[in-house]
């Protein structure tokens, strides 16, 4: 069964470094606010149990908010629940110049998946983030080609030396040849 958009609350959380046009607003039947701190606790128990057995995910996006370098994160709620989540980062070039955004990690509970939550926070967020900067994401060409990832073998990326799974959206003509580098908490 497919997710019923009336259904559900999608909620926003941008990090205090970027200027939000509001903390609060509706767009289309479903409240965007900032969220409390509170839901990150859920949201490490989400990443743990969604990527399990890894715990590599839970300790990124802890170290990446602690150090106030997510972009913007996004998590669907119901009734409290947290059902999923996904983070964007600053992607660099070279010169550690921003270039773009990572969409990275995103993750729906287990017993949720298969449901459009995945497809509903990805859709969504896309879209809030606009329309200016490359996002790239590394993953299943099969899953993020329905968002508009393309593979690019002209943007290199470190972590996928065959360019295989590493798919941007280029948000406007071609993108200049170049090395594609992340914050340095995905290093850990
Ligand atoms: C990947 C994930 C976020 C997708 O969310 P979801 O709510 O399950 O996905 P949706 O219900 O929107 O879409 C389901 C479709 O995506 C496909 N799909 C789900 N996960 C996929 C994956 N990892 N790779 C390729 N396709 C995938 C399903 O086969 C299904 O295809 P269909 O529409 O042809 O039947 C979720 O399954 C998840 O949390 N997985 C564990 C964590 C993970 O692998 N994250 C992504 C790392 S790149």
């Amino acid at each position: 069964m497919h997710l019923q958009e009336e259904q559900y609350r999608i909620t926003i959380k941008c990090s205090r470094r970027l200027t939000v046009a509001a903390d609060f607003c509706v767009i289309h039947r479903r409240m965007m606010r900032k969220p409390g701190l509170d839901y990150y606790s859920q949201i490490f128990r989400l990443l743990d149990r969604a990527f399990a057995p890894s715990g590599y995910e839970s300790i990124l996006v802890k170290n990446l908010r602690d150090n106030l370098k997510i972009s913007f994160d996004f998590y669907i709620e119901e009734q409290g629940r947290v059902l999923a989540y996904v983070c964007y980062t600053t992607a660099y070039d070279t010169e550690r110049t921003k270039i773009g955004y990572h969409l990275a990690p995103v993750a729906v509970l287990p017993e949720k998946q298969g449901q459009g939550f995945g497809h509903k926070i990805l859709s969504e967020s896309l879209k809030t983030i606009g329309n200016s900067l490359p996002v790239y994401v590394l993953g299943d060409p099969n899953y993020y080609s329905r968002f508009g990832f393309k593979k690019d073998r002209t943007q290199k990326c470190s972590f996928a030396p065959s360019g295989d799974h590493f798919m941007v959206i280029s948000r406007g003509g071609p993108l200049p040849a170049r090395d594609v580098g992340y914050e340095e908490e995905f290093m850990g």
